[in-house]
């Protein structure tokens, strides 16, 4: 957790925080700087005097705040949390942080008496039904979290659509959602709402049951790998889990090696096995009919039909001959039909 970033981040949110104030001169351009001055050192005992500085961190820290809020069950979980540990020194609850203004910035005129009808002072909130800026939120989050991730963070695509840190953590939580595979998808369903869709077809992959996770496959904070991959591409990341599809292959079957997405679809789908389409249709997208049984297969192939009966259609498709569709070890298995 790099000092300089701590301190960018805290000063943008003192920054956003001074804005609804700038009604008055006491808004000198160095003012935030003033205030930051005194924040590194800030055991919530040494901050500034109210009068002395408009946006300042409260005396008490959390007692503070606590005297409002101990009554919201959510609030107090934090202290269930990694958040909110003392005995942790780099969490906002260790020794010489800012508790809970670590997070929701300098309480200042928020936590005094309010006179009737004025609006008390808001505090940095989280989410996506927060007043405060993106950049405000996730500099809070970056300013600890800078150095284990900043560089994914900015490479990936929901920072590049103004995605906050909050709209997928859930940090008074006492199990954030997001962290624990039988609850993750529901968070991203949030907003990727067509893939509810696909994990709901017959085939899926068992995310319900908790036995795969979007991040098995997904690097949600971001990665320069093509659809956020965890690895660098599809093949890598499937054989995390299917390694007997890596080889090597005495026949290898050339669109295996190149891409499992090519003949499934890695969410789900309504054909068996996962696949894009169903058996000789898949096949036949790329084998001609020439040279060999490869003839297509259709309705007039079944007993009965007016073309010629294909006993295997009846039972099956091109797999019940060419089961080795995935690459053949048989010395003689150059056809993947062993
Ligand atoms: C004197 C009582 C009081 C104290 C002390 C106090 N708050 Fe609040 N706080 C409130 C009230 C009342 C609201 C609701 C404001 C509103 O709805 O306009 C609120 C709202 C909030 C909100 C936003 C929630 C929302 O629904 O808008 C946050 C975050 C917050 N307080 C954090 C803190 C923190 C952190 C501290 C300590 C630095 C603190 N509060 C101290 C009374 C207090
Ligand atoms: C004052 C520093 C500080 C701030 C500010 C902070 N964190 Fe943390 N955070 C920590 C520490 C310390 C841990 C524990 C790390 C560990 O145990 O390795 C942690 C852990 C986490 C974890 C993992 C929790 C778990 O159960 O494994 C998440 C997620 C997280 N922080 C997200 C956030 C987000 C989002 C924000 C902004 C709203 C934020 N943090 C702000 C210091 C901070
Ligand atoms: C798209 C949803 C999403 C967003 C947005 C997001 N996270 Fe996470 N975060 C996750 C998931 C999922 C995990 C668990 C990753 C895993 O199990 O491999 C995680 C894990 C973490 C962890 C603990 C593990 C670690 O990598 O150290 C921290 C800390 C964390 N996130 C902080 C943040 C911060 C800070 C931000 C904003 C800059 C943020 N996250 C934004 C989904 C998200
Ligand atoms: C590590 C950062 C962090 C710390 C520390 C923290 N909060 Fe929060 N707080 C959040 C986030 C993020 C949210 C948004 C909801 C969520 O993610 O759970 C939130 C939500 C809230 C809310 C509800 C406001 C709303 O938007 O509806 C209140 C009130 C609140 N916090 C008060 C506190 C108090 C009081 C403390 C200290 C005891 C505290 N928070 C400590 C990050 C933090
Ligand atoms: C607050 C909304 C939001 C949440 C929550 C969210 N995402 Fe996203 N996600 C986006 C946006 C916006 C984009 C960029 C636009 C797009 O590609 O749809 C994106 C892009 C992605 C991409 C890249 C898509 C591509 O075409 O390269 C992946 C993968 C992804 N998200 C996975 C996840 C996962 C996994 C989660 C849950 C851990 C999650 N997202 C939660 C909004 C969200
Ligand atoms: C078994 C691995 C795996 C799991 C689990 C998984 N994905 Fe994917 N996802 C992929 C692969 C592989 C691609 C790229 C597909 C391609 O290249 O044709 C992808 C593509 C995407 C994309 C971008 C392309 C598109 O289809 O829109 C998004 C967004 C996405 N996934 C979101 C999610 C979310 C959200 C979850 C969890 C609910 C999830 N994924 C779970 C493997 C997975
Ligand atoms: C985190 C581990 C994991 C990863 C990564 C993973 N899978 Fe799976 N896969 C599973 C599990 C678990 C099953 C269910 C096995 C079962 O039910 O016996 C499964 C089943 C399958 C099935 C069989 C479905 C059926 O109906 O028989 C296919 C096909 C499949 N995965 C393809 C892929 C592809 C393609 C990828 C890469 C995009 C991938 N998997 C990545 C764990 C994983
Ligand atoms: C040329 C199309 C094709 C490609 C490419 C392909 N598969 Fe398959 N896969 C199939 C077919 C067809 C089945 C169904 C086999 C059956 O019904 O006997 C299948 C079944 C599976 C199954 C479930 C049954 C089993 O054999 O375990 C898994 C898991 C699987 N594939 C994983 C993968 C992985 C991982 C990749 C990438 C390395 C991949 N597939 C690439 C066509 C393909
Ligand atoms: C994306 C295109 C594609 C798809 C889909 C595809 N294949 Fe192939 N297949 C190839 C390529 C390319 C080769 C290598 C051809 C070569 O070396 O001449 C190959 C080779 C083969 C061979 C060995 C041929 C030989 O001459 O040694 C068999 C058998 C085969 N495929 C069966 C299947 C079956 C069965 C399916 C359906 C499950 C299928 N293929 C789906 C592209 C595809
Ligand atoms: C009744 C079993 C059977 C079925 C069904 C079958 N094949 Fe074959 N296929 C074979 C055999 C046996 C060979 C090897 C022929 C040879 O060595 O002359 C072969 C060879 C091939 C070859 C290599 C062709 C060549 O010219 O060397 C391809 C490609 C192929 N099959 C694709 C398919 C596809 C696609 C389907 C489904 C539409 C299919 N096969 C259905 C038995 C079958």
């Amino acid at each position: 957790m790099t000092d300089t970033r701590a301190h960018f981040g805290r000063l943008l949110a003192l920054a956003w925080l001074l804005l609804p104030a700038a009604s008055g001169p006491a808004l000198a351009a160095d003012e935030p700087a003033t205030t930051e001055a005194a924040a590194p050192a800030a055991a919530p005992a040494e901050a500034k005097p109210a009068e002395a500085a408009p946006v300042s961190y409260s005396k008490k820290g959390a007692d503070t705040c606590l005297t409002c809020h101990d009554d919201n069950p959510v609030v107090m979980a934090i202290f269930n949390t990694k958040h909110g540990q003392p005995h942790d020194a780099r969490s906002p609850f260790g020794k010489g942080q800012l508790q809970c203004e670590a997070c929701h910035g300098p309480g200042g005129k928020h936590t005094g008496k309010i006179k009737k009808g004025d609006t008390r002072p808001p505090m940095i909130r989280f989410g996506r039904d927060s007043a405060a800026p993106v950049a405000v939120q996730n500099g809070v989050c970056l300013a600890c979290h800078e150095k284990s991730l900043s560089a994914e963070w900015h490479a990936g695509p929901h920072a590049a659509n103004d995605v906050t840190c909050a709209s997928c953590h859930d940090l008074h939580a006492t199990k954030d959602p997001v962290l624990s595979a039988r609850t993750q998808d529901e968070v991203c369903y949030t907003c990727h709402v067509t893939k509810r869709a696909e994990f709901l077809r017959p085939y899926a992959h068992p995310l319900k049951q908790g036995k795969v996770a979007c991040s098995d496959c997904h690097q949600p904070h971001g990665t320069s790998a093509a659809s956020q991959l965890v690895k660098s591409s599809v093949n890598q990341t499937c054989y995390q889990c299917h390694a007997e599809k890596r080889g090597p292959f005495l026949w290898e079957h050339a669109p295996v090696a190149e891409d499992c997405a090519i003949c499934h679809s890695p969410h789900g789908s309504s054909n068996p096995g996962m696949l894009k389409s169903r058996g000789p249709l898949l096949c036949q997208s790329c084998h001609s009919q020439q040279g060999h049984p490869s003839f297509a297969y259709g309705p007039s192939n079944l007993p009965g039909g007016s073309g010629p009966t294909v006993s295997t259609l009846a039972l099956g498709n091109c797999m019940n001959c060419h089961s080795q569709v995935h690459g053949s070890n048989h010395p003689s298995g150059s056809t993947l039909t062993r």
